[in-house]
């Protein structure tokens, strides 16, 4: 699939009206995935800025804590299923990646991979942390966005 660089807010009502994939990855590069639903893409100080809400129970959670990047990964509608292997299970278990039968690619700024077969990818450096409670328990972590690409496809 071909892509092509895109604005960081060009497509985002597309990206926040459905189920994301974050991928994360461990000290030994080994990749994880998780569906996310809670993020918001914009500005703010001057920076365009995806903001992912993680509850701590999850291992993407360690992750992100652990390496301080993330992609952000928009799936076409061929690979929907992936959505569901990737929030029914933990990474702490299972290859969740190699049981979607998905492929990673390296990001252009980051050391977290990207999903090839995703429509959108957001590679992300957090800047900053806050806590959603009380309204419940997620953290807020805040990725810069580094680089923005999309299947060429879309944006004809
Ligand atoms: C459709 C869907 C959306 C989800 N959105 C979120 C979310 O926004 N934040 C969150 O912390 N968990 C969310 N989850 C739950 C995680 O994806 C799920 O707990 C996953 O197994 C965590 O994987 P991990 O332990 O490998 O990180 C969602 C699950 C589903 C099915």
């Amino acid at each position: 699939m071909k892509k092509v660089t895109i604005d960081p807010y060009q497509l985002s009502e597309l990206t926040l009206n459905q189920t994301s994939l974050l991928v994360t990855r461990d000290q030994n590069n080994k990749a994880n995935m998780m569906a996310l639903d809670w993020k918001t893409i914009g500005e703010l100080w001057s920076t365009p800025i995806c903001v992912v809400a993680v509850a701590p129970s999850r291992y993407s959670f360690s992750l992100l804590e652990e390496v301080g990047e993330f992609t952000l990964n928009v799936p076409s509608p061929k690979i929907r299923s992936a959505v569901s292997i990737a929030g029914a299970a933990s990474g702490r278990h299972v290859d969740k990646i190699a049981k979607a039968k998905l492929t990673l690619e390296p990001s252009k700024r980051i050391s977290v991979p990207v999903i090839s077969e995703a429509v959108i990818n957001y590679e992300c450096r957090i800047m900053h942390k806050a806590e959603s409670s009380p309204v419940c328990s997620h953290r807020l972590f805040f990725g810069e966005i580094l680089e923005a690409y999309a299947a060429e496809d879309l944006l004809k």
